[in-house]
């Protein structure tokens, strides 16, 4: 654990955010009726059952074989030269999961291509401040998911939280490109080796002395779960968009919802969770995510690694304080306070004052900056996003784990 003791962990989070985390972890949000109604839906129907108690029927007792069965290895082998959507699968995988891949690439039939191409627009249009809204309002957001940052922590990424990093973007960056879910596009691909990577997380976590010895759950990400993880990408990046008057036109936002809900699909997310507007987004938001952020000792040690993600880069601008302030700025005080993350006098008051007219001066609505030099600051950092990812954070293959984080 990085010279880390539990004992110093909780001494850095504080007694606050400690007690804060034990709570969370004591009163699970499983003490109450899921009462979220299927008819908000993409179906608009099923069968209602709790997804706190639902994991991935399909995928997990075949990963668990492939586990058992020693074929992991082989099997990235395989995996590492799949890569584009269309491309066929690789001879040689075992017969049980080619049977399962070739079904869970497919898309569903409620896929609508005038809304990917709605999405397209959205995400040329929004782009540069989707990279900065994935990166710190969703990637610090996972940080105080308790159960998400456990499962984060004790898994074999939490060894390697750069390479890890490295991995999640990729998702967002396959998402939002042109081509995301066509024949020459990475995004099915992507979502497919992400469900397996999950189910092999969800047998290989039980295993950790570490995880159960704090895990409020006997098995990680059940479909509730990845539900609250969902929430905090699109939703969050949409609320952001709202609360800085950022105008996306109907088509977009549906177009840019519609592709997060194939992606829930692809992931293995069952129809009758995902939601089908964003209204019914939200209600399922309010009722998942908003009441479960809590810190816990391992998220505020990842977020704290997160901070560091551009020391020692190039990017002027991605600095421990700023990015600090950006977090405070976009999920709030409460959330930043929990994460120990200092109240920054410069950067937190040049966010608040100056970060609405830049928006409306990107968005066509004020002529001339109003700041000159916030404006220029504030759009090279979007862009210092933007470049952290391409470079930096590039794309590396996404592997089914074979053990738990070691430390
Ligand atoms: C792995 C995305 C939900 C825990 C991954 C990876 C991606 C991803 C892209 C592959 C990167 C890698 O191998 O490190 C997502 C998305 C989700 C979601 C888009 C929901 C929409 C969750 C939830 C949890 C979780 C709910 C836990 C409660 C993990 C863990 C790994 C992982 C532990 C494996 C890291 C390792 O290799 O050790 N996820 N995830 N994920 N995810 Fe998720």
């Amino acid at each position: 654990m990085d010279d880390l003791s539990r004992r110093n962990v909780l001494r850095v989070g504080g007694t606050l955010g400690a007690l804060g985390a034990l709570s969370a972890l004591a009163a699970p949000a499983s003490a109450q009726p899921w009462h979220w109604s299927p008819a908000g839906s993409v179906p608009g129907t099923g069968s209602g059952a709790d997804p706190r108690q639902t994991w991935d029927t399909q995928a997990d007792p075949l990963v668990a074989s492939l586990l058992d069965r020693g074929d992991v290895p082989k099997v990235n082998e395989l995996l590492r030269t799949w890569k584009k959507n269309g491309q066929p699968l690789p001879a040689g995988l075992p017969s049980d999961l080619r049977e399962f891949m070739e079904q869970a690439r497919q898309l569903p039939s409620w896929t609508d291509q005038n809304k990917l191409a709605a999405a397209v627009r959205f995400n040329e249009k929004r782009g540069l401040y989707l990279g900065v809204l994935y990166g710190f309002a969703s990637g610090m957001m996972s940080t105080v998911i308790p159960k998400e940052a456990l499962a984060v922590y004790y898994s074999k990424g939490g060894a390697n939280m750069k390479n890890r990093i490295s991995k999640t973007a990729k998702l967002g960056y396959d998402i939002g490109s042109r081509n995301a879910f066509q024949a020459d596009g990475e995004m099915i691909v992507t979502s497919v080796k992400t469900r397996l990577v999950h189910a092999a997380v969800r047998h290989l976590l039980p295993q950790s002395p570490h995880w159960t010895h704090m895990a409020p759950e006997d098995v990680p990400i059940s479909q509730h779960d990845m539900m609250v993880t969902w929430h905090s990408l699109p939703t969050t990046a949409m609320r952001n968009l709202n609360a800085w008057n950022v105008k996306v036109p109907t088509d977009e936002s549906d177009g840019f919802l519609h592709s997060w809900q194939l992606s829930a699909h692809l992931l293995g997310i069952e129809d009758q969770y995902i939601p089908a507007t964003w209204n019914d987004a939200e209600s399922q938001a309010t009722q998942v995510l908003d009441p479960i952020l809590a810190p816990t000792p391992e998220g505020i040690k990842l977020a704290d690694i997160l901070l560091d993600l551009g020391a020692g880069l190039d990017f002027t601008l991605l600095t421990r304080p700023i990015l600090g302030a950006l977090t405070r700025f976009m999920l709030g005080n409460e959330i930043a306070n929990w994460l120990n993350i200092p109240r920054e006098p410069v950067w937190s008051t040049l966010l608040e004052t100056a970060w609405g007219p830049f928006v409306k001066v990107r968005e066509g609505l004020l002529p001339v900056p109003l700041a000159p030099h916030a404006y220029w600051t504030f759009d090279e950092l979007l862009r210092q996003f933007v470049l952290l990812y391409m470079s930096e954070l590039r794309p590396i293959s996404i592997e089914i784990p074979e053990f738990n984080n070691p430390n």
